[in-house]
């Protein structure tokens, strides 16, 4: 058995977010690309004799049920015996309610944790249903990269990768609920559909131009609302040259996406001057071609 294991456990942005319609169980029906991003937490974890220990660097995460990757360890435990208890450390880089699936993503890298760790030999769609069962974006945490996520978020496409952005991420110091944005959400009014058809066919092109002008997420509708200030980062980034910006997820990050590293490091050094969080990314390189995310494992 693996003495210890380290999973990176990249954030997620969503380039375009279209909601279909609302669905009888209460979730909304997506079309949305999702996209992993280099702001990564790593995940360390150890078999133990019982139990989940959580820590973390962190101060605001929680270390009980509330928390993804215990919700994750501990369903998993529960379902096999041969799992007795698992000590979980989180280097939490992401921000947390920020739109960029922290939370689901340390779920994600706990799953896989699991199943290598106690050598369960889980297949991928097995690690994609558990993946389910904690959240609408785990799975696509899960397998990573880019893709088209339909349904709640878990019928995945993947999309090959076309071009490596450069971006930069701001986060307005406000919160929002993922759940009462969608609630406030009314598809009849004044919303904008992104094209995710015109999103889609400038990604294959690598048309850099096509793909800054399509980004679009329709729960932006709701979050200007709620803070204005994502408006005027959205104005802020494209003064500074950003080729086009989206909220990812439900808000409240802007990002930026610009058509070099020097321009977007020259508007992350200007936005470090007004906001206190301020991330310069790029898209998450997996460094293998099979798709596996890294792991190390000692
Ligand atoms: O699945 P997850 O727990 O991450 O979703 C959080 C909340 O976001 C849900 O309770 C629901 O209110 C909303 N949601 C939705 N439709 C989706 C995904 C999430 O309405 N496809």
């Amino acid at each position: 058995m693996l003495a210890e294991i380290t999973i990176e456990a990249p954030a997620k942005i969503n380039l375009t977010l279209d909601v279909k319609g609302k669905r009888a169980d209460g979730y909304h029906e997506l079309e949305t690309v999702m996209h992993q991003i280099d702001l990564v937490d790593k995940i360390i974890m150890r078999p133990c004799s019982q139990g989940i220990t959580i820590e973390s660097n962190s101060y605001e995460i929680p270390d009980g049920e509330e928390n993804l990757a215990y919700k994750a360890a501990s369903l998993m435990l529960r379902q096999f015996p041969q799992g007795r208890g698992i000590y979980i450390y989180i280097q939490k880089n992401i921000p947390i309610g920020a739109g960029l699936a922290g939370g689901s993503t340390d779920a994600a890298a706990v799953i896989k944790g699991v199943n290598l760790l106690y050598g369960l030999q889980l297949g991928q769609p097995a690690l994609l249903q558990w993946g389910e069962a904690i959240g609408s974006d785990v799975p696509f945490c899960i397998s990573g990269g880019t893709a088209l996520a339909r349904g709640r978020g878990e019928i995945l496409e993947p999309l090959a990768a076309a071009v490596k952005l450069e971006m930069v991420l701001v986060k307005p110091e406000f919160q929002l609920s993922t759940a009462e944005v969608y609630r406030d959400l009314r598809l009849e009014q004044d919303c904008i559909h992104p094209s995710t058809s015109a999103f889609l066919e400038a990604w294959t092109k690598c048309d850099i131009i096509n793909i800054a002008c399509h980004l679009g997420n329709i729960l932006e509708s709701v979050s200007l609302k709620k803070i204005p200030l994502i408006g005027m980062i959205k104005k802020e980034m494209l003064d500074l040259g950003a080729l086009g910006t989206v909220m990812s997820g439900s808000g409240p990050t802007v990002v930026g996406v610009f058509a070099d590293r020097r321009q977007a490091q020259k508007a992350s050094e200007f936005f470090k001057t007004r906001y206190q969080e301020v991330y310069l990314v790029s898209s998450y390189d997996r460094g293998d071609e099979d798709g596996e995310k890294p792991f190390i494992a000692r």
